[in-house]
Parts: structure tokens; sequence; C-alpha cells
């Protein structure tokens, strides 16, 4: 297989990030959008990707493989200071590449930073309780459940709740 490489995007980055984005939601229906609800434009990418890079409590990181994004793990913090603290944590691979060790070194890398973080102690995630190869993963890297949303998604004609996990860091 091809290298992967696991880098912090670019402005320029934000064409194939929206191209990616757009083919993850397509692959599962874990994730919030489905693709024809994702009106973002390159430009919105590109403040995205800009405020993930330079604001100090948001970490983004891109796995791609022959310049394409293959996988994407985010970190956003938040500027209120009663929320200084904490980050919410999100993470997608493209189904072509799943079952790779992507997911894994994503979630390793971002929980990585925010222990060097300094203002950083708690990340927090949501997670499909349908989902259970990300259920595994969040638990193996330490992740423990705070609680669930009850009829949190609705597809396929029917309600599915949410877990809420979250690790100190
Ligand atoms: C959840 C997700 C990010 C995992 O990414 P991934 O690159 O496939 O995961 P990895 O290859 O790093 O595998 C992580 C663990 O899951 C296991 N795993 C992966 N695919 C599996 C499969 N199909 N069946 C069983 N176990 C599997 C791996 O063996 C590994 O466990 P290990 O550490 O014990 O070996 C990916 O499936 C995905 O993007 N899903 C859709 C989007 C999504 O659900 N995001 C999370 C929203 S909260």
């Amino acid at each position: 297989m091809k290298e992967i490489q696991f880098i912090t995007p670019e402005v320029q980055d934000a064409p194939e990030f929206l191209k990616y984005l757009k083919t993850v939601c397509a692959d599962t229906l874990f994730l919030r959008m489905y693709p024809d609800e994702i009106f973002y434009t390159v430009s919105d990418e590109e403040v995205f990707i800009r405020k993930m890079t330079t604001e100090k409590n948001n970490r983004i990181i891109v796995a791609k493989v022959a310049g394409r994004i293959v996988g994407s793990g985010t970190i956003e913090g938040s500027s209120l200071q009663k929320f200084l603290h904490r980050g919410e944590l999100g993470v997608s691979v493209l189904k072509e590449y799943w079952g790779r060790g992507i997911g894994k070194e994503l979630m390793t890398q971002l929980l990585s930073w925010a222990r060097e973080n300094r203002s950083l102690k708690k990340i927090n995630l949501h997670v499909n309780v349908e989902n259970e190869i990300a259920v595994k993963l969040y638990k193996k890297l330490g992740f423990m459940f705070e609680g669930k949303l009850r009829n949190d998604f609705y597809y396929e004609n029917r309600f599915v709740d949410t877990y809420l996990m979250g690790i100190d860091v």
C-alpha cells in the first residue's frame, strides 16, 4: 500500500478537504450529515482549516495517501473562559481505508497533542451507540462512558441513541 502521511492540512487543502467530507459522509450513517446536506464552499473550508490550525485549543490532522485525504481527526476547543479546559473530538476515515490503523493513529496523535496542550484538561466526544468499532476504539484509548442522548439520530425509519464519552488529559 502507498505510504500514509499524517499531517496538519494547509489552507490550500480546502478543495480536497471538501471532497473528502462529501465522500466520507456518503460512506456511513454514523456521521451527522448526508453528503447532499454539505453546503460548505471551498472558502468555508479555508476558514475552517485556518481556524483549526491557528487557534491554540484547536487541532486538525489529516491522513493523506498520494495527496488524497483519506482520514481526518479534529479537536475543537472553546474560546469561552468557562470551557477553555475542554475539547470535542471527531474522527473519520474513508470506508475503503477502514481497518488499516488510520483511525487509531489519528486518535493517538490528537490525544498526545491534547496532553501537551496547557489549557485542555478534558476531551469529549459523541458516538452513535451502533458504531461498535468506534466505541471499542475509544474505550481502548481510555475514554469512559458519561451518558447517553436518547433518540439522537433518526434514519432508516428509526431513532438511535448517542453515547457521550470523555477522557481526562
Ligand atoms: C471509526 C473509524 C474512524 C475507525 O477508523 P479505522 O481506520 O477503520 O480504525 P483502525 O483501523 O485504526 O482500527 C481501530 C480498531 O478497530 C478495529 N477494527 C477496525 N475495523 C474493524 C472491523 N471492520 N471489524 C472489527 N474491528 C475493526 C481494529 O482492529 C482496531 O482495533 P485494535 O486496536 O484492537 O486492533 C472508521 O470506522 C470511520 O471513519 N467510521 C465512519 C465515521 C465514524 O463513525 N466516525 C466516528 C464518529 S464518532
